[in-house]
C-alpha cells in the first residue's frame, strides 16, 4: 500500500518530463509469488531539457534486482532506488535502460498493478499501478510503443496476452512456453495490460469499414462460455456504431476482453486487451436481469470506444481524466438511445445523474468536471468527471447543432491523433469549426456546483406578450465561494391548450435558437410577442443543462404537461416534480405530526399513465417508480430525518395501489410473458412494467400471495429478482419472504455473481434490523471482504441505498460501517475509499444522526496507516 505522502498535486505545476521514452519491452516471468519483470527502455532526453538533469522514474512498492545502462551494470553511486522511486543521476542524452524487478502478485489484494484473480494473472495499470510492475515514468503524456513477452508454466497458464497483435509464440523448457505481443501505437503507460492463465474463450469477427477483417475474443472462466453472447454482440454493434456515428474504425488485428472477477471498477479500455469485471460480461437470462443485460451493453460499448476517445488520443495529465472519460460517456449514452429508446435512456440517465452526481456537487466532496488539484487521483474518477462530464459534451452538441458537432470531432481526431490532449485541444476544435466564443461556456469545465435557475412567467393578452423571468446562481462549493455566471444552453417549448407547440412573433431579452434560451447573463427577461392565451412553459425538455430548477408553475400546468408535453423527456419530469412536490408535502406532515393525504388528481394521474398504451411500457415503468429516499432527501436539503421520508414514500406508494387497484391488476394480468424471452429493450420494458405493478399490489390484501407466485412462476432473473425484492422488503420476515430467500440461495449459492443480487436484496431490506442482518452474512460463506464485488453489493448496498438502516437514529449503522471500511481498507485502499463516501451528505441530516455520523467519520479518520486514498476523502468529507 502506498504511503500517504500528503502532497497535493496542481494542474498549473503541469510541466513536460525531462525524458521521454519512445521504446518499452517488457519480459514477465510469471509466478504467483515472485514474478520476474525485465524492462528495456530505450530514453531520450528531451530537446531543451538540461544536460545536467537526472532521470527520476516512479514506483510504488518495487524491489529492484538489477540495472544496467547501454548494457553495462551501474555501480551504486550512479543510482538511488527505494521503492517508490529510482533515480538515475547522470544518464546519457539517449541510451537503453534495463531494470529488473521482482513483484508478488498472489499477494497483491489492492487488485492494482499485476495481480491474481481466481488463479488468473491480470493487470489494472489506470490509474498509477504501472509503476507497481517496473519503474517508469508513470504519467499519461509519456507514449511509448510496447513489445512484451511473457513467460508462463504451460499448465499453470495455457493462455497469453497483451496489447497489440501476436508476433509469435512457443514452448520453452520444463514445461514453460512463451508469447511475444507488440502494440504498433505509441500509448501510456496506463493502457498496459497482460493476462495470462487458463480460460475459455469465446471468437468471433468483425470486418471493418475499410474491408479489414477483426479476430475478436471474449475469454472467461472456463464452463462459462455460455453466458459470453451477449457481450459479443454488444461488441460488433459498439464496432459498427462508431463506424456510423463517428466514423471510426478499429485499427489492430485482434480485440479481446477478459473477464476477471476480482476487479475495482467496472472495466478497462487497455489497447486491444479490456479486461473487465465479469459482473460485466457474463449474462443469460437464468442468472442476468434485465438491468445487467443493459449495462453489458453500455460497458462494452464505453471500453471499446475508448480506443478512439481516450488511446489513440489521450489525456496531457489526470486534470483531463474527463476528456477521455466524459466524452466517452456521452458516446456510449448515444449508442445505447439508438439501440434501444432515446426517451427511455434518457430519463434513466438523468435520473442517475440527480442520484450520484448532484449530491456530489452539492456535498463536500464537489469538484470542477475538471479538477485543478488532487491528492489521490484514483479518488476522481467520480460521477462529476464522468456523467457531468457527458453532459458537457451534450450541451456543445447542443449549442453547435449536430452536423457541427460531428465536424468538431472529426477535426479532434484529426488534429490530436496520436497525441496527449487537453480540454483546451477539446474545446478550440469546436471553436475552429463552429467561430463560436466558448470561453464562458468552458466554465462548465472548471466551477463546481449545480447551477439553478430560478423561473417565473407573465402573460399581458392586452399586449399579447409573454414573458419569461429567468435568474441564474451556482452555489457556493468548497474553496470556490464566488461563482461566474455560466452559459446555460436552455430548450424550452411553449405549450398551448391543446397540447400544440405555441407560435410566437419574436423574441427579446436573451438569444433563443432552435428552441434554445442561452443564458448567459444573471437575469434574462425573455419577451415574448404575439402570445394570444397564456402558454405553459415547458424548460430543460431533454435535460438540455444539468442543472435545478425552481419554477413558479401553477399545479394545474404541471398536471396539464404531465399529461400533454410533446418532449417525452419534460413529460416525465413533469410528473416526477407533482411526485416530489407532494412527497416533500408529506414529510413535513409527518414531522408536524399529521396522517400525509394526497389529491385523487395525483394518484389518478399515475393510474392514467401506467394504462396509456400510447406510452412505451419501460416509458411508463420510469413513471411509476417514485423518487428515491435519497432523491427526496436532496430536494429537501437540510435537517433530513430518513425515517420520515420514508414514512412518507410508503404512504405515497400505498395511495397510488389503493386508487388504482382494479386498473393495475387488470394490467398486470395483461403483461405476462408471453411467448419466448428475450433481452431486447421492448420486452425489458413490459418487464418493468408488470414487476413495478407488483410492488404496488403486493401492498394490498393477497398481495404476499401475488409476490410468491410472481417468484415461482418467474421465467427469468428479471423477475425472479423483482419478486423477491419485493417479498424481503414489503413482507420481510413474513414465511413467504424466508422461503423465497432460502430458495433462491440453495438454487445459486455456487454462482458469486448472483449471490451478489441475494445480499443486496437483504442489504437493502428497509427499518432498523438490516445493520445486523448485514452484519451477520459478512460471514456467509459466499461472502468475502477481499471481492470488490461482494463488499459492494453488500456494504455498498447497505450505505448507499438503504436510508432507515443506515442512517438508524441510535447510530448503529454508521458505527458498523466504520469498521468495516477500515476493515477493507487493509486490503484494498481503492473499494474502501469508495465506501466511505457514502457518508459525504452527513450535513444535511438532522442534529442528532449529523453528530453519529461525524463521530463515525472520526473514527475512520484516527484509523492507524491510513492510506492516502481513504485519509483524502475523510479529510474531504469532514472539512
Ligand atoms: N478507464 C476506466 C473506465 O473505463 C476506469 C478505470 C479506473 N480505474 C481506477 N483504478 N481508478 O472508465
Ligand atoms: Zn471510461
Amino acid at each position: 500500500m502506498r504511503t500517504d505522502t500528503g502532497q497535493v498535486f496542481k494542474l498549473e505545476d503541469y510541466r513536460p518530463n525531462d525524458f521521454s521514452i519512445p521504446q518499452t519491452g517488457l519480459t514477465f516471468r510469471l509466478s504467483p509469488d515472485a514474478t520476474r519483470v525485465t524492462a528495456v527502455l530505450t530514453i531520450e532526453r528531451r530537446d531543451g531539457a538540461a544536460a545536467s538533469a537526472p532521470l527520476v522514474l516512479d514506483g510504488d512498492g518495487l524491489v529492484l534486482k538489477r540495472i544496467a545502462v547501454d548494457g553495462r551494470e551501474l555501480a551504486p553511486a550512479e543510482y538511488l532506488a527505494t521503492p517508490d522511486q529510482l533515480t538515475i543521476l547522470k544518464p546519457p542524452a539517449r541510451f537503453e535502460l534495463l531494470l529488473e524487478t521482482e513483484i508478488a502478485p498472489a499477494s497483491n489484494e489492492a487488485l492494482m498493478g499485476l495481480y491474481r484473480s481466481s488463479n488468473v494473472y491480470c493487470t489494472q495499470c489506470e490509474a498509477e499501478g504501472f509503476r507497481r510492475i517496473t519503474y517508469f515514468l508513470d504519467r499519461p503524456d509519456i507514449l511509448s510503443v510496447y513489445t512484451v513477452r511473457i513467460e508462463a508454466q504451460l499448465d499453470e497458464a495455457p493462455l497469453l496476452l497483451s496489447n497489440g497483435n501476436p508476433v509469435e509464440s512457443g514452448a520453452l523448457a520444463e514445461g514453460w512456453h512463451y508469447a511475444v505481443w507488440h502494440d504498433p501505437f505509441p500509448k501510456p503507460s496506463y493502457l498496459f495490460a497482460l493476462v495470462a492463465g487458463n480460460l475459455g474463450q469465446v471468437a468471433d469477427s468483425f470486418v471493418t469499414m475499410s474491408g479489414r477483417e477483426v479476430e475478436l475474443g471474449i475469454y472467461v472462466e472456463p464452463g462459462k462460455e455460455g453466458l459470453a453472447g451477449h457481450a459479443m454482440d454488444a461488441l460488433k454493434r459498439s464496432m459498427q456504431w462508431d463506424e456510423q456515428a463517428f466514423g471510426r474504425e478499429y485499427d489492430l488485428d485482434v480485440f479481446n476482453i477478459v473477464a476477471v472477477s476480482d476487479f475495482n471498477m467496472g472495466a478497462m479500455e487497455n489497447k486491444g486487451l479490456n479486461i473487465f469485471n465479469d459482473k460485466y460480461v457474463l449474462a443469460d437470462r437464468e442468472t442476468a436481469t434485465d438491468a445487467d443485460f443493459a449495462n453489458i451493453e453500455a460497458i462494452i460499448a464505453h471500453e471499446y470506444f475508448h480506443n478512439w476517445t481516450g488511446n489513440r488520443i489521450t489525456c496531457r495529465d489526470w486534470f483531463q481524466l474527463c476528456l477521455k472519460e466524459g466524452l466517452t460517456v456521452f458516446r456510449d449514452h448515444e449508442f445505447s438511445a439508438d439501440q434501444r429508446s432515446r426517451a427511455v435512456k434518457r430519463i434513466a440517465e438523468v435520473r442517475t445523474l440527480r442520484a450520484h452526481q448532484f449530491p456530489e456537487d452539492q456535498g463536500p466532496l464537489a469538484h470542477p468536471v475538471r479538477p485543478r488539484r488532487y491528492r489521490e487521483i484514483n479518488n476522481f474518477y467520480t460521477a462529476t468527471v464522468y456523467e457531468k462530464g457527458s453532459e458537457v459534451v451534450r450541451m456543445i452538441r447542443t449549442i453547435l447543432g449536430s452536423q457541427t458537432f460531428r465536424a468538431g470531432m472529426d477535426l479532434y481526431f484529426e488534429r490530436h491523433d496520436g497525441e496527449a490532449a487537453t480540454i483546451e485541444d477539446f474545446l478550440k476544435v469546436f471553436e475552429d469549426v463552429s467561430g463560436r466564443d466558448l470561453s464562458q461556456f468552458a466554465l462548465w469545465y472548471h466551477q463546481a456546483g449545480t447551477p439553478n435557475l430560478t423561473v417565473s412567467s407573465t402573460h399581458n393578452p392586452v399586449t399579447r406578450e409573454f414573458t419569461l423571468e429567468i435568474e441564474q446562481s451556482v452555489p457556493p462549493t468548497p474553496s470556490e465561494s464566488r461563482k461566474r455566471l455560466m452559459h446555460i444552453p436552455l430548450a424550452f417549448g411553449l405549450v398551448g391548450a391543446g397540447g400544440e407547440p405555441v407560435a410566437y412573433g419574436g423574441v427579446e431579452g436573451a438569444t433563443v435558437e432552435d428552441g434554445v434560451i442561452h443564458i448567459r447573463k444573471r437575469r434574462h427577461l425573455v419577451r415574448f410577442s404575439g402570445v394570444d392565451e397564456r402558454p405553459a412553459v415547458s424548460l430543460n425538455r431533454g435535460f438540455s443543462a444539468p442543472i435545478t430548477l425552481s419554477v413558479e408553475q401553477k399545479a394545474d400546468d404541471q398536471f396539464f404537461l404531465a399529461g400533454h408535453d410533446s418532449d417525452a423527456f419534460a413529460r416525465w419530469q413533469a410528473f416526477n416534480t407533482l411526485l416530489t412536490d407532494a412527497l416533500i408535502a408529506a414529510f413535513r406532515q409527518i414531522l408536524g405530526g399529521a396522517k400525509p393525504v394526497f389529491s385523487a388528481r395525483l394518484t389518478g394521474l399515475a393510474g392514467k399513465i401506467a394504462g396509456d398504451e400510447t406510452l412505451e411500457p419501460a416509458y411508463r415503468a420510469l413513471a411509476l417508480a417514485l423518487p428515491g429516499e435519497a432523491d427526496i432527501a436532496r430536494d429537501i436539503g437540510r435537517n433530513i430525518d430518513p425515517d420520515a421520508i420514508f414514512t412518507a414514500r410508503e404512504a405515497l406508494v400505498l395511495a397510488i395501489a389503493r386508487a388504482n387497484q382494479d386498473a393495475f391488476t387488470k394490467l398486470y394480468g395483461r403483461l405476462a410473458e408471453d411467448g419466448p424471452f428475450s433481452p431486447d429493450a421492448a420486452s425489458a420494458g413490459r418487464r418493468a412494467l408488470r414487476n413495478i405493478l407488483l410492488d404496488y399490489l403486493s401492498l394490498l390484501p393477497g398481495g404476499v400471495e401475488l409476490a410468491a407466485r410472481h417468484f415461482e412462476t418467474a421465467t427469468n432473473m428479471t423477475d425472479r429478482a423483482a419478486a423477491l425484492t419485493v417479498l424481503a422488503h414489503r413482507h420481510d420476515g413474513s414465511p413467504e419472504a424466508i422461503k423465497a430467500l432460502a430458495g433462491f440461495e440453495a438454487r445459486y449459492g455456487a454462482d458469486p455473481l448472483v449471490m451478489g443480487k441475494w445480499f443486496q436484496i437483504q442489504a437493502s431490506v428497509p427499518g432498523p434490523k438490516t445493520v445486523e442482518t448485514v452484519r451477520a452474512l459478512t460471514g456467509h460463506a459466499a461472502f468475502s471482504m477481499a471481492n470488490p464485488n461482494r463488499v459492494r453489493s453488500l456494504i455498498g448496498t447497505f450505505s448507499s441505498a438503504n436510508q432507515t438502516s443506515f442512517h438508524r437514529a441510535d447510530g448503529e449503522g454508521y458505527r458498523f460501517f466504520a469498521q468495516t471500511v477500515l476493515e477493507v481498507e487493509k486490503r484494498n485502499p481503492q473499494v474502501a475509499a469508495r465506501l466511505a463516501t457514502a457518508l459525504r451528505s452527513w450535513r444535511s441530516l438532522e442534529p442528532g444522526r449529523q453528530a453519529k455520523a461525524r463521530e463515525a467519520l472520526l473514527a475512520i479518520a484516527n484509523g492507524e496507516n491510513l492510506s492516502a486514498d481513504l485519509r483524502d476523502i475523510v479529510e474531504r468529507t469532514l472539512a
